[in-house]
């Protein structure tokens, strides 16, 4: 946010271009956040808070600030973090002042939350560990240093000798266009493979401990994140291999029994055919999944709010 200037980075173009894209309203953040050019548990609620922002300081009425809220808190229905944030700003509409400064807390509490996450989670990683990841959890994903991504680039700075392995994560491959990215501008070594690679490495002794994001914490410790990650759970159940979450308290959602009752994103077939498949074959695209409480070794959550 600049001088009133609300710009994003384009992520469905990365790794291979770097476009900012201007956002006007705060419907053109819901499209930007449908076509997950932002993207993002925790990154989705402050953006959608920032959009929020601009459009109580340029005059709108109390009224459609909160119509506005709604509307964003609607954008995608899996990740907690955007409700969360609608739900702690639509109260100030009537206040603009307040409501931005309250979306500005967002951001840096945001940052901060990282940073405690990073630190507690690094401690739990041994100089020499490989590690897997899942789908994209770094600074694309949050305003700080990510969570799970955070995690493993806190215990590389702290000079541990890590290699990550990173699951590409159909369909939309944010492992392999966006954590490799993100990986190889930090210089942490890392392995890019297929989703379903992760069983022969775990087997074969290559993986010590996965670490993973999330999009909603249910109250009894079931967590959906990326699709793709109960599989992985599963597999590191199977073998014996410690699977942690990490996710700000801002993903917890104390309303929500278990996971059986988070709502999945379900997204457009051609996301799975991707120009490969008979344009017609019959797909089933959840975004994400829900491992349960049983299969997660812990949650880093970092500091308290
Ligand atoms: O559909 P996406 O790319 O928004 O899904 C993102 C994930 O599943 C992440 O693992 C999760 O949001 C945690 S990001 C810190």
């Amino acid at each position: 946010m600049h001088d009133g200037e609300l710009s994003i980075l384009d992520q469905t173009l990365l790794p291979h271009e770097e476009k900012w894209i201007v956002v006007h309203s705060h419907l053109d953040m819901i499209a930007i956040i449908r076509r997950l050019a932002v993207r993002g548990a925790p990154l989705i609620g402050v953006a959608a808070a920032l959009s929020l922002a601009q459009l109580a300081e340029s005059g709108a009425s109390a009224a459609q600030v909160v119509r506005a809220a709604a509307e964003l808190r609607e954008a995608r229905p899996t990740a907690v973090n955007l409700m969360y944030a609608m739900d702690r700003l639509s109260p100030l509409a009537t206040h603009p002042a307040k409501l931005v400064a309250e979306a500005e807390r967002l951001f840096d509490e945001d940052v901060d939350l990282c940073e405690s996450m990073a630190d507690e989670g690094a401690a739990l990683v041994r100089d020499g560990d490989n590690l897997l990841t899942h789908c994209n959890t770094g600074g694309l994903a949050t305003v700080g240093i990510g969570t799970a991504l955070g995690v493993i680039r806190r215990a590389h700075e702290q000079g541990k000798r890590i290699h990550v392995y990173v699951d590409e994560t159909r369909p939309l491959l944010q492992g392999a266009r966006l954590t490799a990215w993100e990986l190889s501008k930090l210089n942490i070594p890392y392995t890019l493979i297929c989703d379903n690679m992760a069983a022969t490495l775990m087997r074969d002794g290559k993986i010590q401990r996965c670490f993973v994001g999330c999009d909603r914490v249910a109250a009894n410790g079931d967590v959906a994140n990326k699709i793709g990650t109960y599989g992985v759970a599963v597999l590191a159940h199977h073998h014996r291999i410690p699977f942690h979450v990490v996710g700000p308290r801002t993903t917890f959602d104390a309303n929500t029994a278990t996971g059986a009752n988070i709502p999945i994103e379900q997204r457009s077939a051609d996301e799975v055919r991707g120009g490969k498949s008979p344009t017609d074959a019959h797909v089933f695209n959840p975004a994400f999944d829900v491992t349960p409480a049983a299969l997660i070794t812990s949650i880093v959550w970092g500091r308290e709010l």
